[in-house]
Formats: structure tokens, C-alpha cells, sequence
């Protein structure tokens, strides 16, 4: 496996495996790599010939800078993990070579990107599509591999796709849970074991909350999650919504769509650590 830091690099390999025909995947990262992502890049390399694993701690799409000072760094477990998963390329640039002049770009897709975590986390989503965008400039690779723990954020990369005339592929993969059925985050790490164990509830309560929906609407069963879940110690709920699974139109009543997903942000602990999760009610 190969470790580049540099776009020249970078752009050399991908070059060379496309001049030979291959198929190339790419697995964007900020690193921290846990089960979730050795999922995708499993994938990848399944479905791929060069499997293409960037790690890059991006700053633009922090809204908070301690968030961003605190976000787990371990690049050598990293490297480690991608080659065992069979990852052919790590690219893990740092800040002067992504963004060597501020990135002035702008985009903005309502209301994909102003509902949730986007009127939560102001510019979040914008320096999410400013790294994705330049990742696919420099990789263009065939597939690009994202975990569905982030379901907004796979909605506005196919809306910035779809936007910036990127052609190729976007596969969303399935959630990977503890066996608790926590939803696997790089922010696990910095729950206690006792914290781990209260937010296994969000995902219990989002389990529940499906056989909840058939007998109540959608508003008691969006205000069942909350409630059940601000009734535990150690958890606040900072948001519930239910929305259309492909526009992420807030929802009132269950036959507003036919493909509904319920999208949850909750804090928990003593830090506390803000865990994201959600749940299909097809
Ligand atoms: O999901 C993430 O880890 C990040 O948002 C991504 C897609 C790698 C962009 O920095």
C-alpha cells in the first residue's frame, strides 16, 4: 500500500491505473477509521481495482473549533487498517496542499442543505462539498463510498454532484453497529464505557419507534422519540425530524411520502459527545 501526501502524487498514481484500465474507488475519510469504514473500503476493494482511502481532517467543515481541535488524529492505525482491508492508496495531504488559498467557493442546495444538521451547524455542509468536490477533481475516480450514519450528508453530495456535472457513481452503504446497535462514529471513542452503553438507547428507540408508527401519527411518534429519549440520564435530544428520504422535507403526516426517514442528533454524556443516527420507516 501506498502513502501520498501530495495532489502531484496523487494525480500520478490514479493516472497510471487508468492507463491500464482499472476501476477506481474512492473512500473520503477524516480518519479515526473504525469498522464502519473498513466496511466501505472493503467494498471499494471488492468492487474496484485501486481503492483510493483519503484522510483529511477537514477544517472548513467545523463550525466549532474545538470540535475541530478534538477530533481524533491516528494516522498510523489508520494506514494500518486501510491495508488490511485491502486499500491500495492513502491520501492523506495536509492543510497547505488542500487549500493552499482559502476556498471561496460556495454552494448551497435548499432545502437539502438548510434543514437538520445544516441550520444546526452554519457553513458545515458547504466545506463538506469544498473537500468532496476537490477529492473527486483530483481522484475522478469510477465510485465514491459513503456510510449511510450520515444520511444528510449523502443527500447534498448527490445534489453537489448532480450540480457540478460529477458523472460517476455514489454508493451509500449501510449503518455498522455495535452490538449494542450504536451507530460505529469515530466519536465513540471519547464516550465513557457508561456513556456507551446509555447511547445504545438511541438506536433501541429509533427500533421501537417503527412499531410505534402503526398505530399513532407521525407527530406522537416523532414526539415519543424525543421524549423517551430525554427521559434517560445522560441523553438530550437536540433534534427529531422526519422527512422525506430524497428532498429532507420535514414531514407532519406519514402519508406526505412514501420513502420517510426519521434523522436524530443527540448529546450525550458528560462532555458531552453530539452522536447521530437514523432509522427508514419504508
Ligand atoms: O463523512 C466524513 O467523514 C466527512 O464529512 C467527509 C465526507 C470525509 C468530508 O470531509
Amino acid at each position: 500500500m501506498n502513502i501520498i501526501h501530495t495532489q502531484e502524487n496523487l494525480a500520478a498514481a490514479v493516472a497510471a491505473a487508468k492507463a491500464g484500465g482499472k476501476i477506481v474507488g474512492l473512500v473520503p475519510t477524516m480518519g479515526a477509521l473504525h469498522e464502519g469504514h473498513a466496511s466501505l473500503i472493503e467494498r471499494c476493494a471488492d468492487e474496484c481495482d485501486l481503492t483510493v482511502v483519503s484522510i483529511f481532517v477537514n477544517p472548513t467543515q467545523f463550525n466549532d473549533p474545538n470540535d475541530l481541535r478534538n477530533y481524533p488524529r491516528t494516522l498510523d492505525a489508520d494506514c494500518h487498517l486501510v491495508e488490511s482491508k485491502g486499500g491500495d492508496i492513502v491520501f492523506a495531504p495536509d492543510v497547505a496542499e488542500i487549500y493552499p488559498e482559502p476556498d471561496q467557493r460556495h454552494f448551497s442546495y435548499p432545502s437539502i442543505d438548510t434543514v437538520m444538521e445544516g441550520a444546526r451547524r452554519p457553513g458545515h455542509f458547504n466545506g463538506v462539498c469544498q473537500i468532496v468536490s476537490k477529492l473527486f477533481l483530483m481522484v475522478n475516480p469510477d465510485r465514491a463510498y459513503f456510510g449511510e450514519k450520515d444520511f444528510q450528508q449523502i443527500a447534498v453530495i448527490r445534489a453537489m454532484m448532480a450540480d457540478q456535472d460529477f458523472h460517476f457513481t455514489l454508493v451509500s452503504c449501510p449503518i455498522v453497529r455495535e452490538e449494542s446497535g450504536l451507530a460505529l462514529s469515530s466519536r465513540n471513542t471519547l464516550l465513557t464505557e457508561e456513556e456507551r452503553c446509555v447511547a445504545a438507547n438511541i438506536n433501541r428507540v429509533l427500533q421501537e419507534s417503527k412499531l410505534y408508527r402503526q398505530t399513532h401519527t407521525l407527530v406522537e411518534t416523532r414526539e415519543y422519540v424525543t421524549d423517551t429519549l430525554n427521559r434517560i440520564e445522560g441523553l438530550e435530544v437536540e433534534y427529531y425530524e422526519i422527512v422525506d428520504a430524497f428532498t429532507l422535507t420535514p414531514l407532519t403526516d406519514w402519508k406526505e411520502s412514501k420513502h420517510i426517514q426519521g434523522c436524530i442528533t443527540v448529546y450525550c454524556g458528560a462532555r458531552p459527545v453530539r452522536l447521530i443516527d437514523n432509522v427508514s420507516y419504508q
